[in-house]
């Protein structure tokens, strides 16, 4: 699930609306930091890219059906929470604060010190 909005971080452009596709996501970095932008029954979700195994951009995966599979090894998580749905995966993903606004897509980083890479 995507987590709440803080209301003291900043909000970083990061993509249009326009750009978006339901079948392909796409990857960005916003101040050091791997996000994937998916687009899902015309909300976008924002996910940390860095498959959590090892060394792959779940934005160049494999999107259907509200999951995200990893490109190396199949890991699969659900698009809408994060949520791994298998061991390879090894944990949940983290979710930002994504926002909508006259087109143009906006995240929060907002991430526990402890996750920040
Ligand atoms: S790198 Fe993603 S499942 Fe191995």
């Amino acid at each position: 699930m995507t987590s709440a909005a803080d209301a003291n971080s900043p909000w970083h452009e990061v993509a249009t609306l326009a750009q978006l596709d339901p079948d392909f996501p796409i990857g960005v970095e916003v101040q050091g930091h791997r996000i994937g932008l998916f687009l899902l029954d015309g909300a976008v979700h924002a996910l940390e890219d860095v498959c959590p195994h090892a060394y792959a951009l779940l934005s160049q995966g494999f999107q259907e059906g509200g999951l995200i599979e990893c490109p190396l090894h199949a890991a699969r998580f659900e698009i809408s929470s994060g949520k791994c749905l298998n061991e390879i995966g090894q944990r949940d993903l983290h979710c930002f604060p994504v926002r909508v606004q006259q087109g143009r897509v906006q995240l929060q980083l907002q991430r526990p010190a402890k996750d920040v890479a």
